[in-house]
């Protein structure tokens, strides 16, 4: 285990910690470090599942709330929950017409069937247990009820996964470290590990009961977007 992954036992407590810390920053940072695709991206997010007004929708560890302001903008209803205590400050700092909640995705404050819609931006791979997470995911959907999941990905062409590694995991912990925390910077990189292989994600998210589960690779495969309906 490298320096910068905790051990399983630590990691809820780990990443929390990291996200409180880079907080100040974080929204600066990702649109640097992704120069401005992480907005274009969090926009496909909202448009592939359809995200309109007579939604109820949740932002599962919304941080900073980006996903949340973009499906506010349609009308919908929002609720965005994260554990990390000053990425909600930055979300309420936004004045964006939803409602922010600290607590854990594994755990979430929701009643059975609660939301039209879940959101989740770059935080599989945060996430203790990916599969225990999907399961919550469901229980709080209605049935039909849409799923989608943003994440980052490993490009497949040798010359752009070449060039996508070495702006990800040296540019990036460069560049985060100037601005931000560098222990954090080269954590975010290193995490993709937690990612399961492609069919075995596929199967974790139909596993936690939903269907039409479709992955599309964004920009060249340096980010995936993963829908499914909620049977
Ligand atoms: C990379 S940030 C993404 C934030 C936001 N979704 C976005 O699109 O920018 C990952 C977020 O996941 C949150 N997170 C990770 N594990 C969590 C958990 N078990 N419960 C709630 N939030 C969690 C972190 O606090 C952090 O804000």
């Amino acid at each position: 285990m490298s320096d910068v992954l905790p051990p399983e036992a630590e990691k809820a407590t780990s990443v929390r910690a990291m996200f409180d810390l880079i907080a100040p920053h974080y929204d600066t940072l990702n649109r640097w470090l992704s120069l401005r695709l992480d907005q274009y991206w969090r926009r496909k997010t909202i448009r592939s599942v359809n995200v309109c007004d007579d939604d109820r929708v949740l932002d599962l560890a919304c941080g900073t709330g980006d996903l949340s302001e973009l499906a506010a903008a349609t009308g919908a209803r929002v609720i965005g929950i994260d554990f990390a205590r000053n990425m909600l400050i930055g979300a309420t700092r936004r004045r964006i017409s939803a409602t922010f909640i600290q607590a854990d995705a594994n755990a979430l404050p929701l009643p059975t069937a609660a939301v039209s819609v879940v959101l989740s931006g770059f935080a599989l791979r945060n996430f203790v247990s990916i599969p225990h997470t999907l399961q919550e995911a469901a229980r709080v959907l209605k049935p039909g009820g849409r799923l989608a999941l943003l994440e980052v990905d490993t490009p497949r062409p040798t010359l752009l996964k070449w060039g996508h590694s070495f702006y990800f995991q040296r540019i990036v912990p460069l560049l985060g470290g100037l601005i931000s925390d560098r222990k954090s910077y080269l954590y975010l990189p290193r995490s993709v590990v937690y990612l399961p292989e492609e069919a075995e994600l596929l199967q974790m998210v139909r596993a936690a009961d939903f269907e039409r589960v479709v992955k599309t690779r964004l920009s060249g495969g340096v980010a995936q977007l993963i829908t499914a309906v909620r049977r």
